[in-house]
This record gives C-alpha cells, structure tokens and sequence, in this order.
C-alpha cells in the first residue's frame, strides 16, 4: 500500500511572538521544521510526503527538504488560514492511488517510527482511521470567564489526541470535500461517519505553543 503523509507547519504560532511562523523558530541549530520533517522522511513507512508551508515560506521549506536531502518529499504547498484549511490544501497534492494518508503537525517535532507504526496497524483492521492519545490524568473543571467553576467534568474515557493521525485516504477524503472546521483531522472523520480509533500516544509528541515548550522540546534534542 501506498502511504503518503501530510506535514502541516503552516500555522503562524503567534504565542511564541517570533517575527518567522512557528515552523521557521529555532530548535537548537536548525528550524522546528527540520526535526519532523527529516524523521518523517526517513520513516520507512511511509513512502512520499507533502510539505504544507506558511503562504510565501514554500521555498525555503523546499530549501530546507533539500539541504537535510529528503529524497520523499514530492511537493510543498502554500497552507491556508485554518489548520483545515491547510490540510486541504495538502491533501489537494496527493494522488488518487494513494490507500493511506497520514496526517501530522510540524509543531510535534518528535514523532516516532513507533508511533506511526501503531496508528497504521488498525487501518488494515477495518478501522477508518487510528490516531494516537493519552489518557488525561487530572481532574477536569469547566470553568467560567471569571474563574468560577461551573462543574466537575468526569475524566472517565477522556483522553487527549496527538498527531500522526493515520486515514483510508478514501475516508478522509470523503471527511474533506465536507464543509466544516476542526481542530484535528480525525473529528471530521468521524462527523462523516468514519469509524477512528485511539491508540497509545507519546508525552514527546507534545506540541509546541509558548516558548517553554520550546525549551522542553530543545532539551530532547
Ligand atoms: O495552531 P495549532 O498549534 O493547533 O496548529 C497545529 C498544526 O497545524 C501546526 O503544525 C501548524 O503549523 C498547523 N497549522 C497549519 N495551518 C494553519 C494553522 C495551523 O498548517 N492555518
């Protein structure tokens, strides 16, 4: 089967207040970028990737793919204003005889073989999609504007999804031609009725916001 991945780094990460998009902020010598792109790249899963950049940041991106010799990288594209928008435009790029589109945020440098090795397992299981999660270990409040507690949300079956997420590129094509936004791939999967399961996730998927994330990410370098 045919495996494509979409690396989505076309967010502009205003939290970290850098003059560059997140993607293009340091990890240690190089841009954030580099670290997913290069382990995706060498991932021997997966077989082409698309690169999904800030509009007007697609030759340095390109650049970058080149300098690190990222043979897989078949295209970069120019992202949109939302992160759906983006994996739009990503998956725009990906042929049609493609069987398995695997999706995964450039703010969550450390993604590895293992992970992406759990999320593809389900899809010849009869699975839709399978994305990676944690179970949440505090206690959950929903709280108001001001800071009361409204109530206490129980965290029996909640857990807390990172990307790679992993498609039947049918399925999250069909989730894609629908109209609608989200904050992962998988929820409009599962809006079109497409059946995803979670598997075990990684704390060192965890993505970069602020400025101490940063930090963390760089000391695991
Ligand atoms: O904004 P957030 O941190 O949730 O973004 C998750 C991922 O989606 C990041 O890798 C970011 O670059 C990407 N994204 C994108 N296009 C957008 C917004 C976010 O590619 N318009």
């Amino acid at each position: 089967m045919s495996v494509w991945a979409i690396l989505v780094a076309a967010g502009r990460g205003e939290r970290l207040g850098l003059e560059q998009p997140k993607a293009f902020a340091k990890l240690g010598e190089d841009p954030l970028l580099a670290e997913p792109l290069r382990r995706l790249d060498e991932c021997e899963w997966i077989d082409a990737l698309v690169v999904v950049a800030p509009p007007g940041w697609e030759e340095p991106a390109i650049l970058l793919a080149e300098e690190l010799g990222c043979a897989k990288v078949s295209e970069c594209v120019a992202g949109g204003a939302t992160r759906t928008d983006s994996v739009r435009a990503g998956l725009a790029a990906v042929p049609e005889d493609a069987l398995v589109v695997l999706v995964h945020d450039a703010a969550r440098p450390f993604v590895s073989d293992e992970v992406v090795g759990r999320v593809l397992a389900p899809l010849s299981e009869g699975w839709d999609g399978a994305i990676p999660g944690l179970p949440v270990p505090d206690t959950l409040k929903r709280v108001d504007g001001d800071g009361a507690v409204r109530e206490t949300v129980s965290r029996d079956g909640l857990w807390a999804v990172q990307t790679p997420q992993a498609f039947l590129a049918d399925a999250l094509r069909r989730a894609y031609a629908r109209a609608g936004d989200a904050t992962d791939c998988a929820a409009l999967v599962e809006a079109a009725g497409g059946r995803v399961k979670v598997v075990e996730g990684d704390p060192r998927l965890l993505k970069v916001t602020t400025t101490a994330d940063l930090e963390r990410v760089a000391s695991w370098l």
